[in-house]
């Protein structure tokens, strides 16, 4: 019986966790008609917006909220640091680290651009 309530709660959690995630996205979105970033967002979507969710703070700090310049970022996606892992060339090609460096300056212009409008 124990066991069961137990269950219960469990589910319960779930279903209130996953139901808190959903709706709209806390970030804005980004314009992806260039190929180059399109494919950036592509990368991004699948090694990094697990702990930097849309480049906002997740189990990472953010990092659409400060100017990182690229090549501090691209030595940090190499290299790796703390929690975060490094991720070679096999996993993310040169080519693929550029979109993606572009892709993630998009994601700090529109948050730029939505924190101070312009008028
Ligand atoms: C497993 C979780 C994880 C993944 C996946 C991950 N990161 Fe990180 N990232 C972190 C953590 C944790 C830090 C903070 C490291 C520290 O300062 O100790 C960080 C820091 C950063 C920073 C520096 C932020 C700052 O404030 O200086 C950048 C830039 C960054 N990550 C980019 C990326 C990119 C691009 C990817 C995808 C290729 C990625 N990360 C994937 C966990 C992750």
């Amino acid at each position: 019986m124990k066991t069961l309530l137990y269950s219960l709660l469990i589910c319960l959690f779930l279903i209130a966790c996953g139901t808190a995630k959903r709706g709209e996205p806390a970030y804005a979105p980004v314009a992806d008609s260039e190929p180059a970033i399109a494919q950036g967002q592509v990368v991004f979507n699948t090694y990094c917006t697990k702990c930097h969710p849309g480049g906002e703070a997740g189990l990472a700090p953010s990092f659409n909220d400060k100017p990182l310049p690229g090549f501090l970022m691209r030595f940090q996606v190499r290299h790796g640091l703390g929690v975060m892992p490094a991720f070679k060339e096999e996993v993310i090609s040169d080519d693929e680290l550029d979109h993606l460096i572009a892709y993630i300056k998009t994601l700090k212009k529109a948050k730029d651009d939505k924190a101070a409008p312009a008028s």
